[in-house]
């Protein structure tokens, strides 16, 4: 019950999949939370859910994509609690029609994807650190993705920018580690957000699956218990690391499932 009491945690995204898992999660285990996202009702309702299970919570508005808006978020925080001790950047956006392959994406989607992915994580750390130097320090948890370690046909915007979170991950936890402060991120591969439930058909799902290492898909707890443990002291000698979380898809030999198929029919 009690692996994050004392700690203010800020969820960006709070309102649906990862961030909601996580928010409800930390909120079990005694954090403060403040879920925040471009969908306010939603992130309200996560509230009131925790608040209704006896944890502690507020939901705001947040535009992710917007600097000032992300200030506004980490003030609040500290405002509402006291203190800010736990920021989750979570955050993020892809577009299979816009970001397409290099030479014929839009540029536009880009520059969003850059801003929304990635420059995001740099201001929410940014506005966050000095409060959580004031408090003897915090850790910052960041979503990155496994399509920022590996090529894809498409997506390559997304991609560059979830490699650029992974990495970003190490220089925060670089620069302000001796100031108590980690920073971890956490790779999701395929999760079955809502999202990702009401848009891929059971035959995608099972493309999916056959390279999965494990029997089953990822589920947004299993993003939400990693965060979870990287926002409490269990983590404390942990910075600067991304934990991938993915089934053992990307883990070893990808022709391995091939050859499981030819051997069965030899
Ligand atoms: N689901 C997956 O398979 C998967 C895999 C790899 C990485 N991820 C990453 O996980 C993170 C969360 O994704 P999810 O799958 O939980 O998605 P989701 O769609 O279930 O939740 C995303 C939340 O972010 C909010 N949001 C979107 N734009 C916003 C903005 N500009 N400002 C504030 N809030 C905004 C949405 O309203 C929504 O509540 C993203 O960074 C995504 O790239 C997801």
């Amino acid at each position: 019950m009690d692996r994050v009491k004392n700690k203010v945690a800020l969820v960006t995204g709070g309102a649906s999949g990862i961030g909601l898992s996580s928010s409800a999660l930390l909120a079990k285990e005694g954090a403060k939370v403040v879920v925040a996202d471009y969908n306010v009702d939603g992130a309200k309702k996560v509230a009131e859910d925790i608040k209704a299970n006896g944890g502690e919570a507020v939901g705001i508005f947040l535009d992710a994509g917007n600097e000032e808006s992300i200030k506004e978020a980490v003030e609040f925080t500290v405002k509402q609690y006291g203190k800010i001790t736990v920021l989750f950047n979570n955050v993020g956006s892809t577009n299979l029609k816009k970001d397409l392959d290099v030479v014929n994406m839009d540029l536009e989607e880009w520059d969003r994807l850059m801003n929304l992915n990635l420059k995001s994580v740099l201001l929410g750390s940014r506005f966050a650190i000095p409060y959580m130097i004031e408090n003897g320090g915090g850790s910052i948890i960041n979503t990155a993705s496994m399509a920022g370690f590996a090529g894809d046909s498409i997506r390559a915007a997304y991609g560059a920018s979830k490699a650029g979170v992974i990495n970003l991950t190490k220089y925060i936890a670089t620069q302000y580690g001796k100031e108590n402060i980690r920073c971890n991120a956490v790779a999701p591969g395929l999760i079955l957000t809502p999202a990702a439930k009401n848009n891929m058909s059971q035959e995608l799902l099972d493309v999916f699956g056959k390279y999965n290492q494990l029997p089953y898909h990822g589920e947004p707890e299993d993003i939400g218990h990693t965060v979870l443990f990287l926002a409490s002291d269990e983590s404390k000698f942990i910075t600067g690391q991304t934990i991938q979380v993915e089934g053992g898809h990307y883990l070893s030999n990808p022709t391995i499932p091939d050859f499981r198929e030819m051997m069965k029919q030899s």
